[in-house]
């Protein structure tokens, strides 16, 4: 980074800190917020105002800091310096495109490449997760000549046309369309059966559905995270088993590596964890640490199909060479600093940490995720698993009190979602758990 780049990076900084002297309230921000900003809800009944965030924290326009334990995006941490220098010194010397060499592209492309198991081995960039599912849907479509797909119930996959189609959790299910099949996720905890086979069986029925109605099956679309259904591990075969129907019936398994990708369940991909391969990924959130970078992988010969099918495929701002340096930066620092395993080490200490406090706390029913990815389905009943939805929906606000941010996920918004930046160590966990004792502690009773 040049003295130059330094010191307009200094100045923004400073003018964020007018805002320290309480020249605007959080009360008046959120007027203007609702005068002009469309379609965005806040979290939180009393919304925090952030200004500034460093490695997993975040600090408020009072200087009040926020231990960041939702934001999946920012995973090497907020502001990485490595990701920042990347971003500033590429903005100061080229900002084009795809279509002319560039070596930081290649260099990207390569590296993200050499992530993948074979024969993965083709990057198409894009800019955000939902262009990413897009693109792998049209390809799906082109390379096997059928247009239906298999999701799971409560999926979200993005905001476009075809893809909100295939977001069930954003319409009731009587709209799904004809060319959408939905599976039971297998939680085998919630779902209606804890007998694993049942849920392998649903996308049966759900390949015969498609080939029924003629749409055929194109893609089974699934994140081996669950991100939308409170975050499930998949049990023993279920994702080979799925794979292997879904080819059976000429389509492509599509894994969504949006939330779990680089490295949150301790794997550098989530698909790594179930001994299956797939067809295509998509790729976004963390890929450029908050820099609007996504991307989709898939083989040669499906490239080389779709190519023929679609010579003039061509995405403006997709892997531009700050979009690149971004990109490759993230992967930098996730190898340097080997997040990947980190996420594994970390996400087992507060996974236990979690069972001590289910050990303790009746509304606790459940503790699952994978790596940094932990959630706790509430109960109100341990033996009816009846969702604890109205006590669940208190919580993330009461921690925002203590300084802790969290999410709630889950069909019946029951389901605490723990999802923090990868640079979280025990520290941080051990911070998170107080703060959810002290919580528990004054909203429900003991075991
Ligand atoms: C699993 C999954 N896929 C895709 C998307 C869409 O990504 P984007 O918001 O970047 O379009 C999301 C966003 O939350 C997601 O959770």
């Amino acid at each position: 980074m040049t003295d130059n780049h330094k010191t307009e990076l200094g100045v923004m900084h400073a003018d964020l800190r007018r805002y320290d002297s309480g020249d605007v309230t959080n009360r008046e921000l959120i007027k203007r917020r609702a005068s002009h900003l469309a379609g965005s809800v806040l979290f939180y009944d009393n919304p925090v105002w952030i200004v500034r965030g460093e490695g997993p924290w975040l600090y408020d326009h009072d200087d009040h800091r926020y231990l960041d334990c939702y934001n999946n995006v920012p995973s090497v941490g907020h502001c990485n310096p490595r990701v920042v220098n990347a971003i500033a010194e590429q903005s100061a010397l080229l900002n084009t495109h795809t279509r002319y060499l560039h070596e930081t592209i290649i260099e990207y492309a390569e590296a993200l490449a050499g992530t993948f198991p074979d024969p993965l081995d083709m990057c198409y960039f894009v800019c955000t997760g939902t262009e990413a599912n897009e693109l792998a849907m049209r390809i799906a479509r082109s390379v096997t000549g059928q247009r239906g797909a298999i999701v799971m119930e409560g999926s979200y996959h993005g905001n476009s046309t075809l893809i909100s189609e295939l977001s069930t959790m954003t319409y009731s299910r009587k709209d799904t369309p004809g060319h959408v099949a939905a599976v039971e996720p297998p939680n085998l905890y919630r779902g209606s059966s804890s007998d694993p086979a049942s849920y392998v069986d649903a996308v049966d029925d759900a390949i015969a559905q498609l080939e029924q109605s003629g749409e055929g099956v194109a893609a089974y679309l699934c994140d081996a995270m669950f991100d939308s259904q409170g975050g499930l591990e998949a049990p023993g075969n279920y994702f080979t088993a799925c794979y292997e129907k879904v080819r059976a019936a000429g389509g492509l398994c599509i894994a969504d590596e949006v939330q779990p990708g680089f490295g949150r369940t301790g794997k550098m991909w989530g698909f790594e964890n179930y001994d299956v391969v797939p067809d295509i990924v998509t790729l976004g959130k963390p890929m450029g640490n908050g820099h609007p970078v996504a991307g989709v992988v898939t083989t040669r010969d499906i490239a080389d199909r779709f190519a023929a099918a679609t010579p003039f495929y061509f995405n403006t701002f997709g892997g531009n060479p700050v979009a690149a340096a971004a990109g490759l930066a993230v992967l930098r620092e996730l190898e340097a600093n080997k997040l990947p395993a980190a996420a594994l080490h970390t996400g087992r200490y507060l996974r236990r940490g979690l069972a001590r406090l289910a050990d303790r706390f009746e509304s606790i029913g459940n503790v699952h995720g994978l790596g940094l990815y932990q959630a706790l389905d509430l109960v109100t009943d341990r033996e009816t698993r009846e969702p604890a939805t109205s006590l669940a929906k208190q919580i993330p606000d009461l921690m925002r009190e203590q300084g802790v941010l969290i999410g709630l996920s889950g069909r019946y918004g029951n389901v605490l979602k723990i999802r923090p930046p990868l640079v979280f160590g025990q520290e941080h966990a051990d911070i998170l758990l107080d703060a959810l004792n002290q919580v528990f502690s004054t909203v429900t009773t003991s075991v």
